[in-house]
């Protein structure tokens, strides 16, 4: 089976999915990972020296090559993976995949990336929590459209990482 967790950046898929993976026996594998070591150098360092464009070009092409391994995994994408080059619609075409939206209030998705938002080249720019909340909002209403047809969603607010994966687990079997 080959799990894909999409979300917004800070829903968690990254530390859902390696626990996920370990508990199914499968490999977990993190498109950001994948995508820093094809390119050589850091995610940040992509956007201001390449371009959004030019990341989303290597996005795209480091998803469809994940996905046609043969073997199964969990998958964490980046935020934005699902939101071009038609990939949502290329997800749910694939027979062995199955895609979770890790759905997380935008409150907490404040919180957790106002600390964090040096490493995303999307939100560095932002200055105040305040700034930062109304451009998640914004953004998760137009990225929604994507995220929301996945074939399962599953709610990551408060939860511990380990409640997440059990109620995707339930969900999947
Ligand atoms: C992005 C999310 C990031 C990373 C890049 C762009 C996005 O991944 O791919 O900074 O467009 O939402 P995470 O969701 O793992 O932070």
């Amino acid at each position: 089976m080959k799990i894909v967790l999409i979300g917004y950046m800070g829903s968690g898929k990254s530390s859902v999915g390696k626990k996920l993976a370990a508990v199914l026996g499968i490999p977990f594998k993190d498109m950001d990972d994948e995508i820093e070591k094809q390119e050589g150098i850091s995610i940040p360092k992509i956007f201001l020296e390449k371009g959004e464009i030019y990341f989303r070009k290597v996005e795209i092409e480091v998803l469809k090559n994940i996905l046609s391994k043969s073997e199964g995994f969990v998958l964490a994408t980046g935020g934005g993976t699902p939101c071009y080059a038609d990939s949502m619609n290329f997800l749910v075409k694939q027979k062995d995949v199955v895609s979770v939206y890790l759905k997380t209030p935008i409150d907490v998705l404040t919180t957790r990336l106002f600390s964090e938002k040096e490493n995303r080249p999307l939100l560095a720019h932002l200055k105040t929590e305040d700034n930062l909340n109304d451009f998640i909002r914004k953004h998760l209403f137009e990225r929604g459209y994507f995220y929301n047809q996945a074939a399962l969603t599953v709610e990551n607010g408060g939860e511990s990482v380990n409640e997440t994966v059990e109620k995707i687990i339930l969900k999947l079997f």
